[in-house]
């Protein structure tokens, strides 16, 4: 039996039908897709089976598929074995994962740790901990409300920042005509910033560039910034990604620590131990001392408190049980040194392919002098739109090749279409 409202709602036309309706949302414009993962959108919509993925930062395996390290599914055991509960953690995190995440950081050794002087929160990954840091330099950075990026740099610290309310500045860094570092861009650009200005420094591995500075350089970048008063804040989305050891990807990093320079550092454990959906990472901030450090971790937790109240759990106690535990550490080290390996294996092969089987006579040594996940190969948008028609190859149109999505059975393939879409 129909109720009396029900029959009326079915005989008669309602109100709502009966004037025109305007929802209240009738003025959200459509925005435009994010560049990364519309490239992943279009690849799924792809049918043929030679068709790659080259937008997505994401770590695969030689077959193609995503890597659950070993120690992470040894850790993941662990804890369920100790049969956690599932409790709030504090608004900066768990204590165990903060202090290991900054040893790994810092050094074991670090004087900034041992000297109670490091602020250190846990973040929603590496996204988290620069926003976290964006809204700490807006509110407390003395000097000035803005900072310098690299030209190009990673698309979100452009959002992350001027989100924030700093005003973003570029500096230079690529050289379109060597596909490398111009470093003078560089030293000119940062000495002649006002003094004080904050400056953002991909740790090692820059993205999307694939290029980052040597030794000798970040030692001349690092005496630029201290003559000029200048503040680094460090980027480390992917330490032991650049060269298969964690110690030499955080050079740069602990040479201006070393310097007695007060940073402000963010890190992803997203790429290193391959927890891209865990959302771990870590923000932290060098202080004259423990007084100091008391007030600014007063100041984080107010910050984050509105934002998410508290980090995820699971993410940092796998992080923390790898890194605190020394045969799953060692394991752990040995893993992101294969992940890095099987990437540079990946450079040679294609630069070999595109050079010796299809005899290109383009420059293709930056494709192994360039480090990391990426690499920007120097294919103009109109190159990247004919490899994606002609060839099923998807990536960005700023010619960006995430260099994970290549394995042994491509290669060749993705050579040969290089080629035919560079080929005058
Ligand atoms: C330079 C850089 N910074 C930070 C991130 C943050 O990544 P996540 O938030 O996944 O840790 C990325 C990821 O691609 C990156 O490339």
């Amino acid at each position: 039996m129909l109720s009396a409202i029900a029959r009326n709602a079915a005989t008669q036309p309602s109100r709502m039908a009966s004037r025109a309706f305007v929802s209240t949302w009738n003025n959200v414009p459509q925005g435009p897709p994010d560049a990364i993962l519309g490239v992943t959108e279009a690849f799924k919509k792809d049918t043929d089976p030679r068709k790659m993925n080259l937008g997505v930062g994401a770590y695969r395996d030689d077959n193609g598929k995503p890597y659950v390290l070993e120690c992470v599914k040894k850790a993941e055991a662990i804890l369920l074995e100790k049969g956690l509960d599932k409790e709030y953690a504090g608004i900066t995190g768990i204590p165990d994962f903060n202090k290991a995440a900054a040893a790994l950081a810092y050094g074991e050794d670090s004087a900034v740790i041992a000297e109670n002087r490091l602020a250190v929160t846990q973040s929603i990954s590496g996204t988290g901990a620069l926003n976290i840091g964006a809204n700490f330099l807006n509110n407390f950075y003395p000097h000035t409300k803005s900072i310098m990026v690299p030209n190009p740099t990673w698309g979100n610290h452009n959002a992350i920042f001027s989100r924030a309310g700093l005003k973003v500045e570029k500096y230079g860094y690529f050289d379109k005509q060597t596909n490398g570092l111009n470093i003078n861009a560089m030293l000119e650009d940062i000495k002649a910033a006002p003094k004080n200005t904050a400056i953002l420094l991909h740790a090692c591995a820059h993205n999307p560039t694939g290029v980052d500075p040597t030794k000798e350089q970040w030692d001349e970048i690092a005496q630029v910034i201290k003559d000029r008063d200048h503040f680094a804040f460090f980027d480390m989305a992917y330490q032991g990604f650049a060269s298969g050891d964690c110690t030499k990807d955080a050079y740069a990093l602990r040479k201006f620590v070393s310097d007695g320079q007060q940073v402000v550092l963010s890190q992803s454990f997203a790429k290193n131990m391959g927890l891209y959906g865990e959302r771990v990472g870590s923000f932290s901030v060098i202080c004259a001392d423990a007084d100091e450090k008391a007030r600014v971790d007063s100041q984080l937790k107010i910050l984050i408190r509105p934002m998410y109240s508290n980090p995820p759990i699971h993410g940092a106690r796998l992080v923390s049980t790898v890194l605190n535990t020394p045969e799953l550490k060692q394991q752990w080290l040995d893993e992101v040194k294969l992940m890095a390996d099987r990437i540079i294996t990946m450079r040679t092969k294609l630069r070999n392919h595109l050079e010796q089987d299809f005899g290109s006579k383009k420059d293709w040594q930056h494709i192994t002098n360039q480090i990391g996940m990426f690499c920007f190969s120097g294919m103009t948008p109109e190159q990247v739109d004919q490899i994606k028609n002609d060839w099923h190859v998807y990536l960005t149109r700023d010619g960006r090749i995430s260099m994970a999505g290549i394995s042994s059975g491509n290669v060749k393939y993705l050579a040969e279409a290089i080629h035919n879409v560079t080929k005058d």
